[in-house]
C-alpha cells in the first residue's frame, strides 16, 4: 500500500465527472487500499478517486473516529437513490486544505452502488456518513464544496485563496 499525493484545488481533475468502474481487477484493488491509507494518514473520513488522480467512480469514507456505529465503507459507482430532511453543518475538504464552510445537506440519504468485489450494495446513512456521502458523491460528478456556497462567501473565499497563493 501506499499514500499517494492529494490533488488540490484549482487543480482541473477535481472538476471533471469521473468514469464508471467496469473492471474489478487487482488494479482497481490496489487503487483502494492506496486510498484508504491515504485518507488515513491525511487523516480525513472520506476520498474519492479523482482526488488521488484517477478519473473514477470510486469512493472511501471511514467516519468510526466520530460515529463508530459505522464501518469502513467503500463504493464504486454510487448513486443516491433517496434523500430525507436537512441539515446545516461545518464542513471540509482535504483538497481545499485550510478551508472549512457551513453547508446545508441532507440528514439522510441512501446510496446505491457496488463494493470492491463488483457486487451490489446498499447503504444508508445519517450524521457524518450522511454528509460524507454526499461529499463524495460530489467529488466524483467534479463538484467540490466552494460551488456549493453562497456568492459572497465564494468571493471571500478566491480572495483568501489568491492572497494565500502569492506568499
Ligand atoms: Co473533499
Amino acid at each position: 500500500m501506499a499514500v499517494l499525493e492529494i490533488r488540490k484545488y484549482p487543480e482541473k481533475i477535481l472538476r471533471e465527472k469521473t468514469a464508471p468502474v467496469r473492471d474489478f481487477n487487482s488494479a482497481l484493488q490496489r487503487l483502494i487500499d492506496d486510498m484508504i491509507e491515504t485518507m488515513y494518514a491525511a487523516p480525513g473520513v472520506g476520498l474519492a478517486a479523482n482526488q488521488v488522480g484517477v478519473s473514477k467512480q470510486v469512493l472511501v469514507i471511514d467516519v468510526s473516529s466520530r460515529e463508530e456505529q459505522y464501518p469502513l465503507i467503500v463504493i464504486a459507482n454510487p448513486t443516491i437513490t433517496s434523500k430525507e430532511g436537512e441539515i446545516a453543518n461545518e464542513e471540509g475538504c482535504l483538497s481545499v486544505p485550510g478551508y472549512t464552510t457551513v453547508l446545508k445537506r441532507a440528514e439522510k440519504v441512501r446510496v446505491a452502488g457496488l463494493d470492491r468485489a463488483g457486487k451490489s450494495i446498499e447503504i444508508e446513512g445519517e450524521g457524518l456518513l450522511s454528509r460524507a456521502l454526499q461529499h463524495e458523491i460530489d467529488h466524483l460528478n467534479g463538484i467540490l464544496l466552494i460551488d456549493r456556497i453562497g456568492r459572497l462567501k465564494k468571493e471571500l473565499f478566491k480572495k483568501r485563496f489568491s492572497l494565500a497563493g502569492k506568499k
